[in-house]
């Protein structure tokens, strides 16, 4: 960014910045490169963030992001979609072998001084349920097949590619019954907030286990803590959290049989660099009169609020 004349501002801590935050930081800037921080409409309507015209989302989750108020007020929104999957597809499939063969918790005890050998499941032969079968879903369904895992999945839009891989599109109930593992891979909407609650989890076998690297308010997450500690289902792993940082005194930093990581799943340096470098140029095209290859907002270019000068393709 500097090379290409920017004027770099970095935050003084690492987010996810809430929204009083972010007005804090946004007066006399023209782009963000942007993780996980909040742009509701009282962000991106304010008069604070009057001169930015484009919100570049280093990653493809824009739950935190108001498009329609971005729209509205001429901002661009861009985002990195495809330069990511594989690597939290890896990231997944770490997390759901770490807890079926519980190797933190040997790690752990054998840091302590001890040697004790600790029993878990297969993972082959078993039945793997995917929740949204979008890129990530996909590239987890591929690496799962290769386990000689029975996939089932349940998604908004059934991908031809995924009936090739021997997937089975079912309704969320039966995988949830039926599957040994549960992985999470929809993006976060309305329509799917809390969709892992106290039923869904007492639906699932007591033997099965929940990994989700997707985003932590898809989970009931109170219920999610009572499901371990009771028993209702065998375990979890868990990349991401309604609130992040997860708070120091959460009920799941105590839960037992669970493995947590902080929302890092993408964060496999190659990968990072990729996708660095692609959020970078989406705001150097649009500063230079360019459109942007990942615009999720395309609409805005139509708008007469559009803050940036950009020529017409
Ligand atoms: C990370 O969570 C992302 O949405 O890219």
């Amino acid at each position: 960014m500097r090379e290409a004349g920017a004027e770099v501002v970095l935050p003084t801590r690492f987010g996810p910045l809430d929204a009083a935050e972010m007005l804090k930081i946004l007066p006399g800037v023209d782009a963000v490169l942007a993780s996980l921080d909040q742009y509701p409409a009282a962000v991106v309507a304010s008069p604070e963030a009057g001169q930015l015209k484009i919100i570049s989302r280093w990653g493809v989750g824009y739950d935190a992001i108001d498009l329609e108020a971005a729209t509205q007020n001429g901002i661009v929104i861009t985002y990195t979609p495809g330069l990511l999957d594989e690597a939290v597809a890896d990231y997944t499939v770490a997390l759901l072998l770490s807890l079926a063969r519980r190797i933190p918790e040997s790690h752990a005890a054998m840091a302590a001084g001890g040697w004790k050998r600790n029993w878990g499941h297969d993972i082959f032969g078993q039945t793997l349920g995917i929740f949204g079968l979008g890129r990530i879903g996909l590239a987890v369904a591929r690496r799962a097949a290769g386990f000689n895992m029975r996939v089932l999945a349940c998604s908004r839009s059934p991908k031809p590619e995924a009936v090739k891989l021997g997937v089975r599109f079912v309704p969320l109930d039966e995988l949830l019954a039926e599957s040994d593992f549960v992985t999470l891979h929809a993006s976060l909407n309305p329509g799917n907030r809390g969709a892992i609650g106290e039923p869904q989890l007492r639906r699932m076998k007591p033997a099965a286990f929940l990994v989700n690297t997707a985003r932590g308010q898809l989970v009931d997450e109170a219920a999610l803590a009572r499901a371990l500690r009771e028993g209702w289902i065998a375990g979890a792993a868990l990349d991401v959290f309604g609130e992040e940082p997860l708070p120091a005194a959460h009920p799941l930093r105590s839960a037992p049989n669970l493995v947590l990581s902080p929302h890092q799943a993408s964060f496999a340096q190659e990968t990072g660099e990729r996708v660095s470098q692609a959020a970078a140029e989406a705001i150097i095209d649009l500063m230079s009169g360019r459109r942007p290859r990942q615009v999720l907002n395309p609409d805005v270019f139509q708008s007469p609020a559009l803050r940036a000068r950009v020529e017409e393709r």
